[in-house]
């Protein structure tokens, strides 16, 4: 490993297919013998660092269509958090479906699970089949994990049955030295970006794209007026800045002064802090309270001067959902990828379909989808939001600040690279964007 990292780091990258790939590696894992730990404990009790283990494992067998690569820094996603906390339920199931699905997938079912749906590093071997890639290529990896064998797919291929969620639903993920990935979850790594900044848009940006930006979702114009939940999280700082790049103007759902600076210096001016203003949409663990969403909505008209959001960019899930559905505009659309808060939602429907509103569900991005949210980034259009970056030994506290939210934009894990600020080949596009690159820094 120490060899192929001085190759790295000297950038002699064509000496990389030469030298002799590690038999194993660390990875961050969970086991799956500690499946029911949890059992009893609040979700917020759940605790990542009693689950994550860091472990040296056997690197897995390279198949056609598949590159492994060495992994210079990750990042970490709420879906490790999830794996984490064995919640909504455990992904050794994951696993083994795929494991029961062909032959070249059955070594994904094992009792521990590298996590991890991000990376920036280098190619090191390539799989029968992959001639878009070589070994010594400088790449990200998005975490669609596609096989493409039914018509389904052929659309759009987060369609396709066999659609995974690479270090969620498979195994030999990105928070790790080394990755397996298929060849077709390959980008080219920004050049003006070290490896941590690299690494940490990938699952949230592709993830925003599609959600906001691409047909497949709210396919937002220039003009439109876009409502972005936890708009300094993860998603959501990708959410606002496409908003902002696209002619949109977003008002930003935050929870503290800080978040709200955050944003405010990202360019928006549109803000709600929902802890200062003191929002309860739920008066109790079962009914809403509508008069919230009205004052809600009144406060959003109250920021635009009277419009309401054509678009909703919805994640929370359950405690916000009845009062997104409200506020949107008549014939506007509530977008959404996740349900952090729970995935039981409630809302009026009298609402929805009286105001000819749309309901989109949306999960992912398509390669093309996932190329496109890359080359925004390397062509300096839309920035990296690392606030924090760990040691791969320290992802278990990496993993629990995201679930106390107590981060900001996304925290980075550096893998093989021994520090920060490392990997940067086009410094002059970097020197033009550095202070938004750093905006979310140490924030
Ligand atoms: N389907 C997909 O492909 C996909 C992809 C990425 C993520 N996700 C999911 O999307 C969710 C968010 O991911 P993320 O990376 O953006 O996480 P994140 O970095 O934790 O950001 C989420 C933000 O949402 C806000 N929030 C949390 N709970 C809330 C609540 N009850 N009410 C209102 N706002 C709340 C918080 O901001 P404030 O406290 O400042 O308001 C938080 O910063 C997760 O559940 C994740 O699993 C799905």
């Amino acid at each position: 490993m120490q060899k192929i990292l001085d190759a790295i780091l000297a950038d002699e990258l064509d000496a990389i297919a030469t030298l002799p790939v590690p038999e194993s590696y660390r990875g961050v894992t969970v086991h799956e013998e500690d499946t029911a730990m949890f059992d009893g404990v609040a979700t917020k009790d759940k605790d990542p660092r009693k689950s994550l283990h860091l472990d040296d494992v056997p690197t897995p067998e390279l198949g056609p269509g598949e590159a492994l690569v060495a992994v210079m820094a990750s990042a970490i996603n709420y879906n490790t958090v999830w794996t984490s906390i064995f919640e909504p339920m455990s992904t050794f199931g994951f696993l083994k479906r795929y494991g029961k699905s062909s032959p070249l997938a059955l070594k994904h079912d094992l009792p521990y699970h590298v996590v991890g749906s991000d990376l920036a590093g280098v190619v090191l071997r390539t799989g029968p089949g992959v001639n878009a890639w070589k070994p010594g290529d400088r790449v990200v990896a998005h975490c669609l994990d596609v096989q493409l064998e039914h018509a389904d797919g052929h659309n759009d291929t987060m369609l396709d049955p066999e659609q995974r969620i690479w270090g969620f639903e498979t195994n030999f993920g990105g928070l790790a030295e080394l990755a397996l990935v298929k060849s077709n979850q390959l980008m080219p790594m920004p050049d003006h970006l070290t490896w941590e900044e690299a690494a940490s848009p990938g699952l949230v940006n592709s993830t925003a794209y599609r959600q906001l930006v691409s047909a497949n979702g709210a396919n937002m114009k220039q003009g439109d007026t876009v409502l972005i939940w936890g708009a300094s999280g993860g998603l959501g700082s990708y959410a606002t800045q496409f908003a902002l790049n696209g002619g949109a103007t977003p008002i930003c759902v935050v929870s503290s002064p800080e978040k709200a600076e955050l944003v405010r210096s990202m360019g928006a001016e549109l803000i709600i802090d929902r802890s200062a203003e003191g929002y309860r949409f739920w008066k109790d663990e079962h009914e809403q309270d509508p008069k919230e969403w009205k004052r809600f909505g009144s406060r959003i008209r109250e920021l635009t001067g009277g419009d309401d959001p054509d678009i909703v960019f919805e994640h929370p899930g359950r405690e916000t959902f009845g009062a997104s559905v409200f506020v949107a505009r008549k014939g506007g659309t509530i977008v959404t990828c996740a349900s952090t808060s729970g995935f039981l939602h409630q809302y009026d429907n009298r609402y929805l379909w009286m105001s000819l509103k749309r309901i989109v569900g949306s999960h992912f991005a398509n390669y093309r989808e996932a190329w496109e949210a890359n080359r925004l980034v390397a062509k300096g259009k839309i920035h990296p939001t690392v606030s924090k970056v760990y040691s791969l030994e320290e992802t278990g506290q990496a993993a629990h600040d995201v679930h106390r939210n107590a981060h900001q934009g996304k925290v980075g894990v550096l893998c093989l690279a021994p520090a920060e600020g490392l990997g940067v080949r086009d410094h002059e596009l970097r020197a033009a964007h550095l202070p938004h690159i750093n905006r979310f820094r140490g924030v």
